[in-house]
């Protein structure tokens, strides 16, 4: 069976977090689509180049390699065969990354590789335009939404335990601005795709968004092999 949860939403809305416990609990395969675009905007950074230079981030798109590996707590990312794990989510990388995802071709790239990584497999997808262009007859499609200086919050916490310094009122203002422009995309835009679940994280625990979407999975994985048997 070929299964698909599309999760989409906003800078710390809680997808990462939720995600890797349900890959954990149910056994699904996690697909984190931001680290995609995280590596082609450190490949960038590395050349020197920034969403000015559109043509040169596009002709490195032939030499970009990129392989996820869910393992433990924190996936393992590697970009041409290098362990990129932690360098993609430092604040470089944080700030160059939504605007270089809106260059087309780069987007295009990813989709491919993003419906490639999926290719037959129980899967658990998250980023921004999972359940509206890469996978729009996804079997589940969860919307996470969080109050904007919640997120800020986690996100703070989350980079501060990180080791990364920065102050709250910077990540505030970061979200604020990558949300902005996350939402603004000509193509590929963070938005509810018409038939996802809306699940606000604002006020539940972790383990509250977790069974919720657990009992969703359970519900519609029942339909489908009902379905095909
Ligand atoms: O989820 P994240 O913060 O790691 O994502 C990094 C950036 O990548 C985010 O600013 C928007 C972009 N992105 C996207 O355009 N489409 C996706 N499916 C996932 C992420």
């Amino acid at each position: 069976m070929n299964f698909i949860v599309a999760v989409d939403g906003p800078a710390g809305s809680g997808k990462g977090t939720i995600t890797k416990r349900i890959e954990k609990e149910m056994g699904l395969v996690n697909l984190d689509t931001g680290a995609t675009y995280r590596c082609v905007a450190l490949q960038a950074l590395r050349h020197g180049l920034t969403v000015e230079n559109e043509s040169e981030i596009i002709d490195l798109l032939d030499d970009i390699d990129i392989k996820i590996e869910n393992e433990g707590e924190k996936d393992k990312i590697y970009l041409n065969g290098e362990d990129v794990s932690s360098e993609i989510r430092e604040t470089p990388v944080t700030n160059a990354v939504s605007p270089i995802s809106s260059i087309i071709p780069v987007r295009e790239k990813m989709i491919e590789l993003q419906r490639k990584l999926a290719e037959g497999k129980n899967v658990i997808v998250e980023g921004r335009d999972i359940g509206t262009v890469v996978f729009p007859n996804a079997d589940l499609k969860i919307y996470l939404d969080a109050d904007e200086s919640v997120r800020a919050k986690r996100r703070y916490e989350e980079s501060i335990k990180s080791g990364i310094d920065i102050s709250y009122e910077e990540v505030a203002e970061h979200i604020q601005w990558r949300d902005k422009n996350d939402k603004e995309k000509k193509f590929g835009a963070l938005k509810k795709a018409e038939d996802a679940i809306v699940v606000d994280t604002t006020n539940l625990t972790i383990d509250e968004v977790v069974e919720k979407i657990k009992e969703l999975i359970k519900e519609r994985m029942k339909m489908k092999n009902e379905c095909i048997t």
